[in-house]
């Protein structure tokens, strides 16, 4: 007889109802073959006796387990476990290593991509003080706003069919008012046939790596670049081919020799901060850029991730607005002036690319969350985003002010640096006297997460020895604290 008092455990204090409990109890026990089909369960008193619950807790069980097909009643001869569940034998079933066996490796062969096992976030959720990438402060995001708008739009039953499959080119009337936002704050001169609505800007990067790339195609980048838009690109069969960065942006001249050489396909720009080094792409380098595309027939993937920030004076139009030949795929999104977690961007071409990128997009994910898209609409409407933007504006220019003078004033014998003049991070170098490696551990000692993979910063061994910092999701105190930590992670250097 199986020892039920002693193998099902019932937990009272728990969020999941009893008898449900005892569902899972039993399903774990038959599917470890302890319960094998055709075994006779106990009478729903006696097992209610054995585990102290009442009676109708078990015949709530019985009756749930019967419904799945977990096991059967047969007319006055009792409960059974199913006879036609196929039968586990118990003897292989060692509770430790099956669970390692089934979810750790797969009996199936599929090809890995150790470049991209990278991952800057970290699991470990013991409190600290966290240096990333240039990211947003997430908890400034208007959440109030969003989730009133949400929640108006979702309870309406006239944007029910905003519930059903819609279009794969996004929201209409977000695109509607897109066209019109980025044509005025862009410069763009774009219609709806130029826009797709995008999960963020990774999608719009990979969209369009899909359709430019065949195998060995060349992709330029800059020597350093946003390393996530490589492996995209190499993902799709591209091969990189890099050109160097200096305090103007991508060196077009550079470009120039190499179209003499070779076919380029594409070139990747982030024009307003280079990703990683911040630095702005000069009016003259821009206007080469695209005289050199239309000459040459190449395309310009222009990532322009976080337009808004700009803090010296007026962001600085993108290359998509003085497109004149349909030689750029403009990308841009709403997760960095409203929060990661708010997959909304837009991918901007000819309406040929635009086309194919929504039959691309339809395999991929089937279409963004309409709801979302309709409130973003309105929020744009309503001119929420816009007075957001301005305020994180505000916010972010006086922590990249703070963090910039602390930097100096106290640790300029160790990291050197350029204001960035917009941007959510700063491009550090460390004294060459020095190792990231050293004050990536110290600093995680002290409770500060500096990026641990900052290597990636330096793909191809320049050896520049600089990480990007991000302050933005600093607030003040943030910011104090982490100076004072990395005054005590020199001093010990
Ligand atoms: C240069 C660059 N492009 C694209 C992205 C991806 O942005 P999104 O979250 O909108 O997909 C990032 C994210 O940090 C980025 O730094």
């Amino acid at each position: 007889m199986f020892p039920y008092k002693s193998s099902i455990l019932l937990n009272r204090k728990a969020h999941r109802n009893l008898y449900l409990q005892l569902c899972d109890q039993i399903i774990k026990h038959i599917k470890s073959g302890k319960l094998p089909p055709a075994t006779r369960l106990p009478g729903t008193r006696t097992l209610a006796n054995d585990l102290q619950i009442h009676r109708k807790t078990v015949i709530a069980a019985y009756d749930e387990l019967i419904a799945q097909g977990w096991i059967e009643t047969l007319p006055s001869r009792g409960t059974y476990v199913n006879r036609m569940l196929p039968i586990v034998n118990p003897a292989d079933f060692d509770h430790e290593n099956s669970k390692q066996k089934t979810t750790t490796i797969s009996s199936f062969s599929f090809s890995k991509r150790p470049n991209l096992m990278y991952s800057s976030v970290s699991f470990d959720d013991s409190p600290k003080i966290q240096i990333d990438d240039g990211s947003p402060d997430h908890r400034l995001a208007p959440i109030e706003e969003l989730s009133k708008t949400y929640r108006n739009i979702a309870k309406k039953s006239y944007h029910q069919n905003l519930f059903a499959y819609g279009s794969t080119y996004g929201n209409l009337d977000l695109r509607k008012k897109l066209v019109k936002y980025l044509n005025q704050t862009r410069g763009l001169n774009i219609s709806l046939d130029n826009i797709l609505i995008t999960r963020g800007s990774q999608m719009g990067i990979y969209l369009a790596s899909q359709l430019l790339f065949n195998k060995r195609d060349t992709v330029v980048v800059g020597n350093t670049n946003y390393l996530t838009a490589n492996y995209t690109f190499e993902e799709a069969g591209a091969t990189i081919a890099h050109i160097p960065v200096d305090d103007q942006g991508i060196d077009t001249n550079a470009m120039e020799a190499l179209c003499k050489k070779t076919k380029a396909k594409a070139i990747y720009v982030t024009s307003h901060h280079h990703h990683p080094t911040t630095v702005t792409l000069s009016a003259e380098r821009r206007m080469h850029l695209l005289q050199l595309a239309k000459q040459y027939g190449f395309a310009i993937i222009e990532d322009d991730y976080d337009y808004d920030f700009h803090y010296s004076n007026a962001p600085i139009l993108p290359l998509a607005s003085n497109d004149n030949y349909g030689n750029v795929i403009y990308i841009g999104g709403f997760t960095k002036i409203i929060a990661p977690a708010m997959r909304i961007g837009y991918l901007i071409a000819p309406k040929d690319f635009i086309d194919e990128a929504s039959n691309m997009r339809r395999i991929i994910d089937r279409q963004g969350d309409m709801v979302l898209e309709k409130t973003m609409a309105q929020l744009i409407k309503a001119g929420d985003i816009q007075r957001h933007t301005s305020k994180v504006l505000k916010i972010y220019k006086s922590r990249r002010d703070l963090f910039c003078s602390l930097l100096k004033e106290r640790l300029s014998n160790y990291f050197e640096f350029e204001v960035p003049k917009g941007g959510l991070a700063v491009w550090v170098t460390l004294n060459n006297k020095y190792n990231w490696d050293d004050v990536v551990a110290k600093a995680g000692s002290l409770k500060l997460e500096l990026n641990p993979e900052w290597r990636r910063y330096d793909p191809n061994n320049l050896k520049h020895n600089s990480i990007r910092m991000g302050f933005a999701s600093l607030n003040e105190e943030e910011i104090y604290k982490t100076i004072i930590i990395l005054e005590k992670v020199c001093a010990q250097l």
